[in-house]
């Protein structure tokens, strides 16, 4: 069946929604197959009902092909009887994994989809659907997969309330697909997109969600009390998809909740509100995972208060949880928002460094630190945060963006798993630096080590428009982060590979022309938006569009400092905030250096002269100017590409991402002539080309 053309059909694969990566065709395959499903859980009771609704889809039933069996179910529901003679002896040389791994084996046209717990099973069915698109296995399989990595969590910045931030905050997809005017939304069509959301995450392995925005507003501090019982009814549907739920609470909750006088961790009547609200969210909410906290930060409150820590803080709420199995996510997203900018001292990039490197190892077992990929918030081009390498004895989880607040809200085509990948395979320890140590191999930790889980974690960029993410070609940032965050070892060109072969029916040269141009994306955004990686040149607010001076004069910690000799921060140790020492001595000494840092991050470490000659050859100034005209030019490009693609995709995709190309443009020209013009006025240094500067 066409891509994203289900509406109303009932029972359908997806009630109200484009499928993404999950159209019914290579399903469907599969429920062409005599179908059996053993085992009665509410993961496993879903996944029957989706493959009976699949093969409705298909044409089924009477349609099944009787040559094909397919048999599910996790390992304490196989008999010998129900596996038979091939199956089972598949089985038996087969090494099954425990956890949320799964197993397929296929013997003689049978297949069997096997996992230790039911959870494997629904990651399973996600990898039978991508590789049973090409047709059912004519040859024997054995393919064994388990998660390389614990927590794979979207965190959702979802209000119950519109307000100044919008309903989603940082969302570019329509409203929230939880929450509408205050309350959960519990209808009977709100309740089947929850579930369509729920089998597109967890297809890709997706294992937690964190349903509202970490910046808890008053009513939403009403999750754990007034609305739990209706939040019980999402938790319902996303743990019958083998995926948790996660709250997001407010560190002073025991006051505006619990009437107390107090929010101190150390004060036992604090402990004991946490124990006893806790107890009720973990036994209201099937699959509850624990809780998100962002304290101490941009105005929320927070231990500091009380003069205690943030491990103080973090472990008062590791107790309440530890009993039922739940972790405390605790943001590292700390530092001064009410900074005076004359002070050149202080410097937000050491921030989160400064907070928490000193209580590593101080943390409660099940309380997790969530560090942003970056030292600062997002932006298109960071330094990895050295804080990841700098907790070895606490539970870590990296947090990208999957939302695109700084890389163009979904307006522009910025593909990330391009960059979530290379901050994965960042050594931290490279140059000199000590054992290696990749982002990669501090998330998938837990998994080779035991110990506190680690994870990754995403900033969801969903809602409740019809293609999800506002941007047809956005979906695939929420693939590739799925797909990463089940295994960051994968090349992020072959996701896209993946995405494209399941989303669209392309002939075979045009598909590999959209894999090209989605994963040249992310960095023709960095080419015609802020160079070599000094950030934040954009609206305040909203966050969208160029203002190269717009937080220069802020209170935000986040600034330029050009004037009309040069630009740039100096974060060295010898004359700057001494934020490059933060890093394991290898990369300490290469940003420290400026003939030594890599060209895209020099203006995050060095402040320099326009004429400063790059290691690339140029001046910064020169690649300013080139890296603008050429930015546009991609984009130009693109909609080009685009243009020959979009007869081959459903309408409604062709018009929207034709749509978005023209924004993209006309957008990516307003950032070429304001930064070009502004380094014009700045420096006098004319292009050496002659191009038109304004
Ligand atoms: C950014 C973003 C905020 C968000 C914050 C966070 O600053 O602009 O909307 O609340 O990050 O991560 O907490």
């Amino acid at each position: 069946m066409p891509y994203g053309q289900r509406e109303g059909q009932d029972p359908s694969w997806f009630a109200s929604s484009e499928t993404c990566w999950l159209p019914a065709r290579g399903a469907a395959r599969l429920a062409t197959a005599r179908t059996t499903v053993l085992g009665d859980d509410p993961v496993t009771a879903t996944l029957r009902e989706d493959l009976q609704v699949l093969a409705a889809h298909a044409g089924a039933p009477g349609a099944a092909d009787g040559s094909r069996r397919l048999l599910v179910g996790a390992l304490p529901e196989l008999s010998e009887q129900a596996l038979g003679p091939a199956l089972a002896g598949a089985l038996e040389s087969a090494d099954v994994p425990a956890g949320e791994g799964f197993a397929v084996l296929a013997r003689d046209g049978e297949v069997l989809l096997t996992a230790a717990r039911p959870a494997g099973l629904r990651h399973g069915l996600g990898w039978l659907t991508r590789r049973f698109a090409g047709g059912w296995p004519d040859t024997d399989v054995t393919h064994v997969e388990e998660p390389r990595v614990d927590l794979r969590v979207l965190d959702h910045w979802d209000n119950m309330t519109d307000g100044p931030m919008g309903v989603v905050e940082r969302g570019y997809a329509g409203d929230s697909i939880f929450f509408a005017d205050g309350r959960v939304r519990t209808g009977a069509a709100d309740l089947a997109r929850v579930r369509d959301y729920a089998r597109l995450i967890s297809s890709i392995g997706v294992n937690a969600v964190c349903l509202n925005n970490v910046n808890v507003h008053a009513t939403e501090a009403h999750l754990l009390d007034e609305h739990l019982g209706d939040v019980a009814r999402l938790a319902a549907v996303l743990d019958a998809h083998g995926v948790r739920t996660l709250l997001s609470v407010d560190f002073s909750a025991p006051i505006s909740l619990g009437g107390l006088d107090t929010a101190d961790p150390l004060d036992e009547r604090v402990a004991a509100w946490w124990a006893e609200t806790t107890k009720r969210v973990a036994t209201t909410l099937p699959g509850f995972g624990g809780y998100v906290v962002k304290a101490d930060s941009e105005n929320r409150p927070g231990p500091h208060t009380y003069g205690r820590t943030h491990a103080d803080g973090a472990n008062v709420l590791a107790a309440a949880l530890a009993p039922f199995e739940a972790l405390v996510l605790w943001r590292c997203f700390v530092y001064d928002c009410h900074q005076d900018w004359r002070d050149r001292s202080t410097d937000r990039a050491r921030a989160a460094h400064d907070h928490f490197a000193g209580l590593d190892g101080e943390f409660a077992p099940n309380a997790v630190l969530q560090v942003k990929n970056g030292p600062m918030d997002f932006q298109v081009r960071e330094p990895v945060s050295p804080l990841l390498g700098a907790l070895p004895r606490t539970g870590v989880a990296v947090e990208f963006q999957i939302t695109q607040e700084y890389t163009g809200q979904q307006k522009h085509l910025c593909h990330l798993g391009t960059q979530w990948s290379e901050v994965l395979r960042f050594d931290l320890n490279a140059h000199g630096g000590g054992e290696p140590l990749r982002v990669a191999d501090v998330a998938t930790r837990s998994r080779r080590q035991g110990g506190s889980p680690t994870g990754i974690v995403g900033v969801a960029n969903v809602g409740t428009d019809t293609n999800w993410t506002g941007h047809a070609l956005a979906q695939a940032n929420l693939y590739a982060f799925g797909r990463l965050a089940w295994n960051p070892e994968l090349d992020p060109r072959d996701v896209l590979d993946e995405w494209v072969e399941q989303t669209f029916e392309l002939p075979s040269g045009l598909a590999g022309e959209l894999v090209e141009l989605m994963a040249r994306s992310w960095s023709v955004y960095e080419s015609y938006t802020a160079p070599l990686g000094v950030g934040w040149m954009v609206r305040p607010g909203h966050h969208y569009g160029p203002d190269i001076d717009g937080y220069e004069y802020t209170p935000w910690g986040t600034y330029h400092f050009a004037d009309r000799d040069g630009i740039g921060v100096d974060r060295t140790a010898a004359t700057g905030t001494g934020y490059a020492a933060q890093y394991p001595a290898g990369w300490a000494r290469v940003y420290e250096d400026v003939t030594t840092c890599p060209d895209e991050l020099l203006l995050f470490f060095h402040h320099v002269p326009y004429g400063h000659v790059l290691r690339s050859g140029t001046t910064v100034v020169q690649h300013v100017y080139d890296t603008h005209f050429a930015g546009v030019e991609a984009v130009e490009g693109f909609a080009a590409t685009w243009q020959r693609i979009a007869a081959h995709v459903p309408g409604t995709v062709s018009r929207n991402v034709t749509e978005r190309f023209g924004e993209q443009l006309r957008s990516a020209r307003e950032w070429r002539d304001q930064v070009n013009t502004y380094f014009f006025r700045k420096s006098g240094v004319p292009d050496a080309t002659g191009r038109r500067i304004h």
